[in-house]
């Protein structure tokens, strides 16, 4: 999508279609809103007063200005109660006009920059909203299909502002926006791709692809290696499926010892069937994205270096199927991990801890300031949070910083306890630690097993995102399947570190 920004008034465009906004309850609107209806010899304000449009959150209305107007049309978007204004509301709106736009076969739409008027946003911040929820809205996953494809697309975007100070700050702002939704992006389409497409190697060859394209640094670690290296609990997982494994490994800012290293691990299971201990089938097709994760970490290691941040960030990702074969790990088999902690392995179905055990462990590799692993981990998160928070736990400072851009991004987290009385639950009679904990806590308990593969006390803090990786709901700036949860949030944590 091509993206600018354009000084002028938004009545005044020569424009396939202008998007302008109201706020509930308004019914006499002022600036660019006010222009346009005065142009429009009162149209806006004969909608409101009929009752036709009352401003609700994601309300939609077209007008036609025949001459009135040198647009085409003009996209009348609702912005809910002026007091529940917020970013996410901005972004909401800027993904329902575009979407609209592209239905009705518009191909390049302006707007005017929703919440940087009357909404008291900040400029950058507001265009960074506006462009996600515009990019957001308007995916579509279509690589598969050879029929009813989507003929109609969106494909240029300008942000009309009236104050010539404020396009650099709108200028940034769309930069960023473009770079997070991009990221969230990569991770929808990975999550989307079906198992057979999106092998561990298909995982490795984006990240290569990525690496090309932005300059990162990429290695790809084989089975071989892997195996000499000690990563038996990550490779445990790996015994029964037919896919090679490997471990992604990609870098920004690679051997700048002067900046802050944070370390991103994700879990990359490319499909969980249980293993031997096998899941029901129902909904299990869903078990494509149980590499959600690993594709918010790859999503955002593209956004990090085009945003070039100021940061030593690796992103880590031990990337295997979980299958059931006569050489897949039996219930009871004890292996050694990475850090030398042997584990009994109850149930070959909570298999992301073992991949992310091993994960933690050689993040310690790149001594670390922090480390931060986000993981599809647990059902328990789907019980206790639902669809509207992912679950968080660790280091309190961390736990902070994602608490904080959650709320930027809408992809908010909430907190569970690692007390230490947890641990109790993970006692083995055979080896060091078991991994399963039973039904009780069974989001903290995966928490806490991965704690113990932390090395020399970095800081570090779990992040699972169970369930959040797909809806079967669409949303203003979401169509159902992948939602890229989690891409943003990395990005947005780590944009923020020295604040
Ligand atoms: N990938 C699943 C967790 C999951 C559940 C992701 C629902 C998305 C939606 C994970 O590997 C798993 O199977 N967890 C089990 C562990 C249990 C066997 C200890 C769980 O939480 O039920
Ligand atoms: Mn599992
Ligand atoms: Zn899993």
């Amino acid at each position: 999508m091509l993206i600018d920004v354009t000084v002028g008034a938004i009545q005044d465009q020569a424009a396939q279609a202008i998007v302008v906004n109201l706020f509930e309850g308004v019914t006499e609107p002022g600036g660019a809103t006010g222009a346009v209806d005065a142009a429009l010899g009162g149209q806006i304000r004969a909608l409101i007063a009929g009752g036709d449009f009352r401003g609700k959150r994601n309300e939609v209305a077209v007008l036609y200005p025949h001459d009135a107007l040198p647009a085409q049309r003009v996209i009348l978007v609702g912005l809910g109660k002026a007091e529940k204004f917020s970013l996410d509301v901005a972004r909401q709106a800027a993904g329902t006009a575009a979407a609209k736009a592209r239905d009705l076969g518009v191909t390049h739409l302006h707007t005017i920059v929703h919440g940087a008027g009357i909404g008291g946003c900040d400029p950058e911040q507001a265009a960074q909203a506006l462009v996600e929820g515009t990019l957001l809205a308007l995916y579509r996953f279509e690589e598969l299909k050879t029929q009813d494809l989507a003929d109609r697309h969106l494909d240029a975007l300008t942000l009309v502002e009236f104050d010539a100070e404020r396009a650099d700050a709108l200028q940034t702002g769309a930069r960023v926006g473009q770079a997070m939704a991009e990221g969230a992006m990569v991770a929808r389409n990975l999550v989307n791709r079906p198992a057979n497409v999106a092998t561990p190697y298909h995982l490795a060859q984006q990240a290569e692809k990525i690496a090309a394209e932005t300059g990162l640094d990429v290695q790809i670690i084989e089975e071989d290696e892997l195996e000499e290296m000690g990563m038996h609990s990550f490779l445990s997982v790996s015994h029964g499926g037919g896919e090679p494994p490997c471990l992604i490994v990609l870098e920004h800012n690679a051997g700048r010892k002067d900046l802050p290293t944070v370390a991103l691990v994700g879990k990359g299971i490319t499909f969980d069937t249980g293993g031997i201990s096998l899941k029901p089938s129902a909904k299990m097709e869903l078990m494509k994205g149980d590499m959600g994760g690993a594709a918010a970490v790859i999503g955002a290691m593209q956004a990090v270096a085009q945003l070039e941040l100021p940061l030593h960030v690796v992103g880590i990702v031990p990337a295997t199927e979980n299958m059931p074969d006569a050489h897949a790990t039996k219930p009871g088999d004890v292996v050694f991990s990475l850090k030398g902690i042997t584990i009994e392995i109850i149930n070959t179905d909570a298999e992301g801890r073992l991949i992310l055990a091993d994960g933690i462990t050689y993040a310690d590799t790149f001594a670390p300031d922090a480390i931060i692993d986000i993981a599809t981990l647990t059902g328990g998160r789907v019980v206790a949070l639902g669809a509207h928070a992912a679950a968080v736990m660790g280091d309190a400072g961390l736990v902070a910083r994602l608490q904080a851009a959650g709320e930027a991004t809408r992809e908010r987290v909430w907190e569970l306890p690692l007390f230490e009385e947890y641990g109790e639950q993970l006692k083995s009679q055979v080896a060091d630690v078991k991994n399963v904990g039973g039904r009780e806590g069974s989001s903290i308990t995966a928490g806490f097993f991965l704690s113990k593969f932390v090395c020399n006390d970095t800081p570090w803090c779990h992040i699972d995102i169970a369930g959040l990786d797909q809806s079967d709901k669409a949303a203003p700036y979401a169509p159902k399947g992948a939602t890229g949860y989690g891409a943003r949030l990395l990005v947005e944590t780590l944009r923020r570190w020295d604040a």
